[in-house]
């Protein structure tokens, strides 16, 4: 999946941040663009323009660049070098999206000998801006590529249903080539979730079991203990669906059940996503209440710490019915898939911060082990750690001790990351993707629209039930209505990586 061009020296480019000043840029972009300083990925030459409403110069902004990556370190570090490596390419300019003024100011500034030729722009702004910003580079010529690489960044949401992403492809091309524009899923970046290619496709075990016949079901499941964290905006008119179901999880779905690809090449891992996604069974209008569930957080308790409600939020309108819980049903029409269950759920302010997928095989067609023929055999469970445990677990029945044939149930572990956490995160590793022009881990315009086509049926049905929406206590697993989405009594969500029973 991964070509091998992080070897390859850093090359310089311009990196202009749209939206510098927001949560994104701060709490991400930053950040990554600082452990790529420190891991000595960011060529000497690399400038990094903040483009922004503050009435900031390159001064301010590196000042609180600095306090954000410095953030909790105390003492002078080794680390500080980078900084000090990092502060003298930054540069911000005051700027409105939707001034083509603003943006004749950045061309001007760009063409200073100082700032590489090959210019990277990264949307980190609400959906509803991307349209200006490429009108803009559009009129000011800044997406010609005369002079040097242009290549665009683009967050997700992209768009907010079928028909917005596809107009917003639409004007996307009116300036860029699809070889300049790279559609960001951050979870692909993320080494456990590319680890899940990497144990299906290099170990030989699993593939022979990875099917309908031997898999009874899949869980995909995000949970976070956080709130919306201040994006009331933008989360209000996204939800919980949208936000992490129609990107996140749906791209983690595909890499559990694609075909194995016919080369590592971007287009053919690509085709075999969209493969998946194709096959996705479409969700009838009146199929909507059987295979999703939404709900929203009330106030609650959190780790021992009180929480707001949803709607107390601020941003969030009183009357809002966005969804900070979603969880829903899918099942895969294809010969490897039909008829097993994939449930995908992802919620706000839960009980613990997590990321899951689990996987329950059939049980044996006999009962040997067991006290009487009624009493239930265990069936075996692969579990995928994504974070912030980062392993792969297999459940086996194994002897209990003793005279007695009894069974217990024990795990294999195989962890991912060893004692020391990677240093590059899933943000940084794929802007430098960016930076070398690789688009392997970023999506093509047909896996979002056929992700969009999975969730629109939903979206179409919670937009118009706009006076009801259940909620949840702050602090719990979610509304324990949403078990009304199992096909079976003996489904239910894992919720962490231990033997059921032992957490
Ligand atoms: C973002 C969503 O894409 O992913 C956030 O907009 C969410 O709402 C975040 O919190 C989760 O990412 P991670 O890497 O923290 O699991």
């Amino acid at each position: 999946m991964r070509k091998p061009v992080h070897r390859n020296p850093p090359q310089p480019v311009t990196f202009v941040i749209f939206g510098a000043t927001g949560n994104l840029s701060r709490q991400k972009l930053l950040p990554a663009l600082y452990q790529l300083e420190v891991a000595g990925r960011l060529a000497e030459g690399t400038r990094i323009v903040g483009f922004g409403r503050r009435d900031w110069d390159d001064e301010a902004w590196r000042e609180e660049v600095r306090r954000l990556c410095l953030a909790g370190g105390e003492e002078p570090c080794p680390e500080d070098e980078a900084i000090d490596r990092l502060l003298p390419k930054l540069h911000f300019l005051n700027g409105d999206i939707n001034e083509s003024s603003c943006f004749e100011n950045l061309a001007s500034r760009l063409e200073k000998a100082e700032f590489p030729d090959c210019v990277v722009f990264y949307f980190a702004v609400a959906p509803s801006a991307f349209g200006a910003i490429c009108r803009n580079l559009g009129v000011c010529g800044l997406t010609d590529e005369s002079r040097g690489c242009r290549r665009a960044v683009i967050e997700k949401p992209f768009g907010h249903d079928v028909d917005s992403a596809h107009a917003l492809d639409g004007l996307l091309h009116q300036y860029f080539d699809e070889r300049q524009i790279f559609r960001i899923d951050h979870y692909l970046g993320k080494g456990t979730v590319q680890n899940i290619m990497v144990m299906r496709f290099a170990n030989l075990l699993l593939e022979p079991l990875w099917n309908r016949n031997y898999i009874d079901h899949v869980q995909i499941s995000h949970a976070e203990q956080q709130g919306i964290e201040g994006r009331g905006g933008y989360y209000d008119s996204a939800g919980a669906l949208r936000d992490m179901v129609q990107s996140h999880l749906m791209q983690m779905l595909t890499l559990v059940a694609m075909e194995p690809p016919a080369s590592m090449d971007a287009e053919a891992v690509r085709d075999e996503k969209v493969k998946v996604l194709r096959c996705i069974r479409p969700i009838s209008h009146r199929g909507v209440h059987a295979q999703a569930f939404r709900a929203q957080y009330a106030r609650g308790t959190v780790e021992g710490i009180n929480e707001p409600g949803y709607l107390d939020e601020p941003g969030v309108p009183a009357d809002s019915v966005t969804e900070t819980y979603a969880a829903l049903k899918l099942y895969i029409d294809n010969w490897r898939w039909r008829d097993v269950p994939f449930y995908l759920r992802t919620g706000k302010r839960l009980a613990k911060s997590h990321s899951q997928i689990s996987i329950r095989f059939r049980e044996p067609p006999q009962q040997l082990f067991r006290e009487t023929q009624i009493s239930n055999t265990v069936p075996n469970w692969l579990l995928i750690g994504i974070q912030p445990e980062e392993n792969f677990r297999f459940e086996v029945q194994i002897k209990t001790e003793g005279l007695e044939m009894r069974t217990r149930t024990v795990q294999m572990d195989a962890s991912y990351t060893g004692p020391v956490p990677p240093n590059l995160d899933a943000y940084a590793s794929l802007l430098l993707d960016a930076i070398n022009g690789d688009q392997t881990l970023f999506l093509r315009y047909d896996e979002v629209s056929w992700a969009w086509r999975v969730v629109d049926p939903i979206l179409r049905n919670w937009a118009v039930e706009r006076d009801y929406i259940p909620t949840y206590p702050a602090g719990s697993w979610g509304p324990p209505e949403a078990d009304r989405l199992f096909d079976s009594d003996s489904h239910r969500w894992r919720n962490n990586l231990k033997i059921p029973g032992e957490d």
